[in-house]
């Protein structure tokens, strides 16, 4: 089956042809320039970027991969979570796909997405613990299938991402913040007792960042002459000038790193202790920050250790992409979900295949009242 699978949850535009776990072609629009002189993502600029981009992407697509737009067989648009009005380009872009060529239309959730990325390239071994660590959340996940996720824990207030583009805003680096520093600290030793480990002595699963990130404020204050300065016109990054000055800024960042990485880890390792989790296969490492290169060492290391398999998507398809979401698109058809058109966009919580099923009356139905008129577990009824 091939499908086209959609990506707007936030700054990026990402279109891309999957078939089974091919990827046939993927086209992307980065609004990171713009978003960039305003130090993070501006919702109402976001989603007039998706809507004058999305259909030139789509015609590039069709056009480097060589398909006929009515080979299309599913479409799949990531319905949530995100910012709506960009959520809302892609969803009724792909409805308007849909309706005019009558295919197969499934809404996917965003961070499951993420999560599944993993497949394109390896078979994943479930149950898998899924860490999933973004620009907009942190989550552990308990992965059964492509549609069953338990979330063990979660973060309380800033997701991992957010707590780097954050504290690289207070370095003076770009927005988003987590390369930067994550390259800085390549050249950086760090400096134990520096930052905290918020949070890791709860007797729970859950994560917090902001403490970690008062710390950073506190260290910044403290030494504002660790601050790099970008020039948003010509894209240029200047680091302290003085060379002990600019290691400093080095160890800051190798030690902020270590941070946020020895918070995940610790989760990652007391999920894997619980007796409840004893039948885990694989550890899944997903989402844009799965890109840091500690993190990912860390976490390869601790899957070593347990002999479990470890599953990390490749670097492009870590951020955003729209091959993640049509690939979870095809898994989800396979086990025969489909939406109606009234399928909504979700920006908060978590979208679930199946929430809304088109009902043997032809119209649309909640989960709610399917189970009323007796659908049968959740998947649709043509
Ligand atoms: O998943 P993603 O592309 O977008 C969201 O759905 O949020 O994740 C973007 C996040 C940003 O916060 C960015 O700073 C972070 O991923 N990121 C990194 C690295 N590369 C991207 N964080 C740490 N180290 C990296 N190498
Ligand atoms: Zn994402």
């Amino acid at each position: 089956m091939l499908c086209l699978g959609i990506e707007t949850s936030c700054d990026d535009t990402s279109l891309a042809l999957v078939a089974d776990a091919e990827i046939l072609g993927v086209e992307t629009w980065s609004q990171n320039d713009l978003h960039a002189l305003f130090g993070g993502v501006v919702p109402e600029l976001a989603s007039r970027e998706h809507a004058k981009n999305i259909g030139g992407l789509f015609d590039r697509l069709l056009e480097r991969t060589g398909v006929r737009a009515e080979d299309i067989e599913l479409v799949s648009p990531a319905r949530g979570p995100g910012l709506l009005g960009s959520l809302l380009v892609g969803v009724a872009f792909a409805k308007a796909f849909a309706l005019g060529s009558g295919v197969r239309f499934i809404g996917i959730n965003h961070l499951h997405a993420h999560v599944f990325a993993a497949g394109l390239k390896n078979r994943l071994s479930l149950p898998a613990l899924a860490l999933l660590v973004s620009g907009g959340h942190t989550l552990l996940y308990r992965v059964e299938g492509p549609d069953k996720f338990t979330v063990l824990g979660k973060s309380s207030d800033d997701a991992a991402g957010e707590a780097f583009d954050k504290a690289g805003k207070m370095l003076g680096l770009p927005y988003p913040a987590g390369r930067h520093i994550d390259r800085l600290a390549q050249d950086g030793v760090v400096q134990a007792g520096l930052f905290p480990r918020p949070h890791t002595g709860k007797d729970n699963l859950d994560f917090s960042f902001s403490g970690l990130k008062t710390a950073m404020w506190l260290h910044v204050s403290r030494h504002p002459e660790l601050r790099a300065s970008f020039d948003v016109q010509n894209g240029e990054l200047s680091l302290p000038q003085n060379r002990q000055t600019r290691q400093c800024l080095a160890d800051t960042c190798a030690s902020y790193r270590q941070a946020v990485v020895d918070c995940l880890c610790l989760r990652v390792e007391q999920t894997l202790s619980r007796r409840e989790n004893a039948d885990m296969q694989s550890i899944i490492l997903a989402g844009g920050v799965a890109a840091n290169s500690l993190l990912r060492l860390s976490v390869g290391r601790i899957a070593a250790e347990r002999g479990l398999e470890c599953n990390v998507p490749p670097l492009e398809l870590c951020a955003d992409n729209g091959a993640m979401i049509a690939y979870l698109g095809l898994l989800l058809a396979d086990m025969g979900y489909e939406h109606g058109l009234g399928m909504r966009a979700v920006p908060r919580g978590t979208p679930v295949p199946q929430d809304m099923l088109r009902s043997r009356q032809g119209g649309y139905c909640s989960k709610k009242e399917a189970q009323m008129v007796g659908l049968p577990d959740g998947k649709t009824i043509l």
